[in-house]
């Protein structure tokens, strides 16, 4: 029998694209013939939006709020940012941190439709090909991860491509980049999951990381090909295991339009933090003691930010790196540690190597508190009420995700500092309520500043991207954080603003070099879901 499929109107329909599902006007039915296809009372954005959200409401769990949502995104693009755009407190914690992390838990399992670019390590000298197959060209920012450190959860292998697919979505929303313009990708390698190797809904290559030259090899093939086929993108590095992401950030950074969002990003957002909490406590960052627990990607790249902060006050480097303090799976970072990477060398102190936290807390007396480890619970009662008695009102970042690994709650803050710290987490906590009492805490969310930055490079076309950029968003986002926000304990603004955040991020990155832009040209030019 004859095919008699009207492949064109099921093509418009099954396009995320253009679909717009039952608010095709009656023109456009007749148009393209999908009378019949669907239901006859013709709707608008706003009623899809009002019964996406009951639907989205009624999905029993975070996990299944995920999956809804990405259904969403593969039936109707317009309808999905747009139903996030207007929600976004309340769904960003869902298509990122924290729920992100359950689905890459869970990515072989929820797998439906193909998604992103999977670079792997099968095509070793024919990655331009695979980049040659994505169907637009005009790729303006990319997301790259090869799965080995995501969140705090470790090795997931290719399980990790919901991290670029989520954080490409923030760019979307947050800083109205072109959907089209955005390409997800993650570098499949193998894993050192075996867990992951040994099972069979496990989507990615099932062998053990490829290592050494081969991988080194591989990386070099995947950003130089990046940079041939899509010579405007800017290329973010995001999730990789924690000596690589500071060895390629090095080996690029001033060849190739790439920032580390771990790092960069990450050092940006909780320099922002930090700037806020000292205008809050009406003093300066140069006068503080800063004890990082946990010396990875994530605390290194804040540390080497406050130092740069710090210089351009007038002292050297060094000099500001001697109120910074690190403390690791191995203790305190001192001058006699063995096999001490690079990156925390210039942190040695001169002092007795100590294992415990309390114990160092005592001895170094530190203002602020910044835990980036992945432990669970590391910040107990005591240690928070340490630092209570140390300081009138100390600063606490716990940055660690998705937040089971909170190295402590706002809960646990709140009842062990008397409600005096600052409190700021990598995961939202909502606020606490006792008596007359409240207790209002802050995501540390990259996102604040990421995608300003992602469109602040495209705008200056320029090729490098600097600390100094970081440094300068760090103060736009601080200075957008008003007194409001402050005097109610928060250190960053709401995340409701995120557009205004990100455009006045771009601005001020557009201005320092010297381009003529105005805010209202950037929020002209910039994606807005409707339809058209
Ligand atoms: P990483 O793997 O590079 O570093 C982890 C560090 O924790 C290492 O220095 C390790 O030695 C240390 N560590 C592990 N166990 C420890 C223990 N028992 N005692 C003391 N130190 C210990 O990871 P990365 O990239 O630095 O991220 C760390 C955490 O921060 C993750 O959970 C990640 O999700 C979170 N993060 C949060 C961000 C945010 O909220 N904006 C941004 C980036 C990372």
């Amino acid at each position: 029998m004859k095919n008699k499929t009207n492949k064109k109107s099921f093509d418009i329909l099954n396009d995320p694209k253009i679909n717009k599902g039952t608010s095709f006007n009656l023109k456009e039915r007749n148009k393209f013939q999908l009378n019949g296809l669907l239901p006859p009372k013709i709707s608008n954005l706003k009623n899809q939006i009002n019964r996406a959200y009951e639907n989205f409401r009624k999905k029993p769990n975070d996990l299944e709020k995920y999956i809804f949502l990405t259904e969403l995104q593969n039936r109707n693009e317009t309808l999905y940012f747009k139903l996030i755009l207007d929600n976004i407190e309340e769904m960003m914690p869902i298509i990122y941190t924290p729920t992100v992390g359950e689905a890459c838990q869970h990515y072989g399992d929820i797998y439906r439709r193909p998604k992103g670019l999977y670079l792997s390590y099968n095509f070793k000298g024919k990655v331009k090909s695979l980049l040659k197959n994505w169907a637009n060209n005009d790729v303006e920012i990319i997301v790259c991860t090869d799965g080995e450190r995501i969140l705090g959860l470790g090795d997931l292998g290719a399980n990790g491509m919901g991290i670029p697919i989520g954080k490409l979505v923030l760019y979307t929303i947050c800083a109205g980049i072109n959907p089209t313009k955005c390409l997800p990708i993650t570098i499949d390698v193998g894993t050192n999951n075996q867990k992951l190797i040994d099972d069979p809904m496990y989507l990615g290559l099932s062998h053990r990381r490829i290592k050494g030259s081969n991988y080194e090899d591989f990386i070099d093939e995947v950003i130089s090909s990046l940079d041939e086929v899509f010579p405007k993108a800017v290329i973010q590095f995001e999730d990789f295991g924690n000596k690589n992401a500071s060895h390629f950030l090095k080996k690029y950074k001033k060849k190739y339009r790439i920032f580390n969002d771990d790092i960069q990003g990450t050092g940006c957002v909780v320099l922002a933090g930090i700037l806020s909490a000292m205008k809050k406590l009406e003093t300066t960052i140069s006068k503080q003691k800063i004890l990082f627990y946990g010396a990875g990607s994530a605390s290194i790249g804040i540390a080497n930010l406050i130092c740069k902060e710090i210089s351009k006050n007038g002292c050297s480097i060094n000099e500001a790196r001697k109120n910074i303090f690190l403390f690791d799976s191995n203790g305190l970072v001192v001058n006699n540690r063995e096999k001490l990477n690079k990156e925390k060398q210039p942190y040695m102190k001169d002092l007795k190597l100590e294992n415990d936290l309390l114990s160092c807390i005592k001895k170094v007396k530190p203002t602020i508190l910044i835990g980036a480890s992945g432990v669970r619970n590391a910040f107990s009662p005591r240690i928070l009420r340490e630092m209570e008695k140390i300081n009138d009102s100390p600063v606490i970042f716990a940055l660690s995700n998705p937040t089971a690994n909170s190295e402590c709650t706002a809960k646990d803050v709140f009842l062990n500092t008397k409600g005096k710290a600052i409190f700021s987490s990598g995961s939202p906590f909502k606020p606490i309520i006792s008596g007359e009492k409240e207790f209002h805490t802050s995501q540390a969310n990259n996102a604040y500043v990421f995608s300003g930055v992602g469109l602040g490079v495209l705008l200056s076309k320029i090729k490098i991207i600097s600390d100094d950029i970081f440094l300068n968003a760090a103060h736009t986002l601080s200075e957008i954080t008003s007194e409001n926000d402050l005097k109610n304990g928060k250190i960053y603004p709401s995340i409701n603003q995120i557009r205004n955040i990100s455009i006045k991020i771009a601005h001020s990155i557009v201005k320092s070099f010297n381009k003529k832009i105005e805010y209202k040209d950037i929020e002209n030019e910039i994606y807005y879901p409707s339809y058209k």
